[in-house]
C-alpha cells in the first residue's frame, strides 16, 4: 500500500460530504443468527440466500474498488453477513492491499473463524479487524447470537487476531434488558486488549423488532461502565479522523471506550461512507431503501471511466441523512443489514 499519488478527489454529495470510505459486503451468509440482525425465525433453513453465481467475483470487486479509490476513497472495510465465510478471502485482501491510494483495510467479523484465518489475512495485507461480541455471559450471548454459540469462541478469535499482529476493536450492540447489565464486566475484560465500542441498538433492516424502549442511550452506557455509576470518570477525546462513527472517551486509567450513538446523536453530517452489496449494488446509506446496480454495467462491458462516472453521478445527488430523520419516518422498506454489513 502506498500513499495516494494524486490529491484526493473533490467529489462531494448534495450536502458537500466527500466520498472517503467504502464498505464491501462479500457474502450475505452468516454462521450466527443475532436477533437484532438476522433473526433465526426469518433467516431459517428455508431462507433464500444469494446464489454464488450472483456474487461479485474478486476481479469485479477489485475493479469497483479501484473506481471508488480513484474518486477519493481511502479506506476499505470488508463486511458480510460474515465475511470470513467467503472462500479465499485472503486472496481478495491481497488484491485490495496492492491498490495505490488505499490507506486502510479493515474487516468486521463475528470472530469465529479468526483462529483459522487471522494469520493468512494479516499476511495478505489486512491491518485490523473489528470483532462483534455482545456479552461474556454464555446464556445471554447464546440467546443474542440465536444459535447458543459460546462467547469463548469469539474470545479465541480475538486472541488469534492479536497473536497474528492485527489491530483489534470490539463492537458490542447494547439492548435494554438483554445485555445492558454486563457492559462493565465486558469492558473490564477486554479493554487492555482492544478498543471496545458500544453501539446503540438500531432499526436496521425490516425484521429486528426495533423499538426506542430497547435503546440504551450512550450516556447511560458510560454511566454503567464507570465505577461510581455516574460516568464522571470519563472524558471525551478528540476523534481520530473526520467522520469517525465512534465518539471516543477516556476512562480514569487511560483506557479508551467508543460510543456509537446513531440513535441519540446521529452523525450523518460527516457521513462519507458508501456501501457495496455482495451482488454489486451501491447503497449510499445504511438505511437506504434502494441502491444502484454496478454489476450490470460491469458485466455489460463498461469501461473503467464509465463505471467511475456512474458512481460519481450517484454520489453527487446523495441526500441521505436517515438517522437525523428517524423521528419523521415511520414505515419504509430498508436494505437488510446482512446485505451491507453495518
Ligand atoms: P473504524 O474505522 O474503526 O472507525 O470503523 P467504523 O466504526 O467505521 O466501522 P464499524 O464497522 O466497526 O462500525 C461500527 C458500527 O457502527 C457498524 O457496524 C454500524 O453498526 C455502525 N455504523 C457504521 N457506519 C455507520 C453509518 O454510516 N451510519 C450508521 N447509522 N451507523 C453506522
Ligand atoms: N443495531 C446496532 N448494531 C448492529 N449491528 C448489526 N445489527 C445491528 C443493529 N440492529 C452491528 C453488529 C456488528 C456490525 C456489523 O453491526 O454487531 O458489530
Ligand atoms: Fe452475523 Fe454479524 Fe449479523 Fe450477527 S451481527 S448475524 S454475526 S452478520
Ligand atoms: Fe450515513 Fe445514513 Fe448512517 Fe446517516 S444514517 S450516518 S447518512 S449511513
Amino acid at each position: 500500500m502506498r500513499p495516494p499519488s494524486l490529491p484526493p478527489s473533490s467529489l462531494a454529495d448534495a450536502f458537500g460530504r466527500p466520498l472517503r470510505d467504502l464498505r464491501i459486503s462479500v457474502t450475505d451468509r452468516c454462521n450466527l443468527r443475532c436477533t437484532y440482525c438476522m433473526p433465526a425465525e426469518v433467516f431459517g433453513p428455508g431462507y433464500a440466500f444469494l446464489p454464488r453465481t450472483e456474487l461479485l467475483t474478486f476481479e469485479e470487486i477489485e475493479r469497483l474498488a479501484a473506481a471508488f479509490v480513484a474518486l477519493g476513497v481511502q479506506k476499505l472495510r470488508l463486511t458480510g453477513g460474515e465475511p470470513l465465510l467467503r472462500r479465499d478471502l485472503p486472496e481478495l485482501v491481497a488484491r485490495l492491499a496492492r491498490m495505490d491510494g488505499v490507506q486502510d483495510i479493515a474487516l468486521t467479523t463475528n470472530g469465529l473463524l479468526l483462529p483459522r484465518l487471522a494469520v493468512p489475512l494479516k499476511a495478505a495485507g489486512l491491518q485490523r479487524v473489528t470483532v462483534s461480541i455482545d456479552s461474556l455471559d454464555p446464556d445471554i450471548f447464546g440467546r443474542m447470537n440465536g444459535l447458543g454459540t459460546h462467547p469463548d469462541r469469539v474470545l479465541d478469535g480475538i486472541e488469534a487476531a492479536l497473536q497474528a499482529g492485527l489491530g483489534v476493536k470490539v463492537n458490542t450492540v447494547v439492548q435494554r434488558g438483554v445485555n445492558d447489565a454486563g457492559l462493565r464486566q465486558l469492558w473490564l475484560a477486554l479493554r487492555d486488549k482492544a478498543v471496545v465500542r458500544f453501539i446503540e441498538f438500531m432499526d436496521v433492516g425490516n425484521h429486528n423488532g426495533w423499538n426506542m424502549a430497547a435503546v440504551v442511550p450512550s450516556r447511560e452506557v458510560l454511566a454503567r461502565l464507570s465505577e461510581d455509576g455516574l460516568g464522571s470518570e470519563f472524558s471525551p477525546t478528540q476523534a481520530n479522523y473526520r467522520g469517525e462513527v465512534a465518539a471516543r472517551h477516556q476512562g480514569a486509567q487511560g483506557h479508551e471506550v467508543g460510543l456509537i450513538s446513531s440513535v441519540t446523536a446521529p452523525f450523518c453530517g460527516d457521513c462519507s461512507r458508501a456501501r457495496l452489496s455482495a451482488v454489486g449494488i451501491l447503497y449510499t446509506c445504511l438505511f437506504a431503501g434502494s441502491g444502484t446496480d454496478l454489476r450490470a454495467p460491469l458485466r455489460a462491458g463498461a469501461s473503467d471511466e464509465e463505471v467511475r462516472a456512474q458512481i460519481a453521478r450517484v454520489w453527487q445527488v446523495r441526500q441521505d441523512r436517515y438517522s437525523e430523520e428517524r423521528g419523521e419516518i415511520t414505515t419504509r422498506q430498508k436494505v437488510e443489514m446482512s446485505h451491507i454489513g453495518g
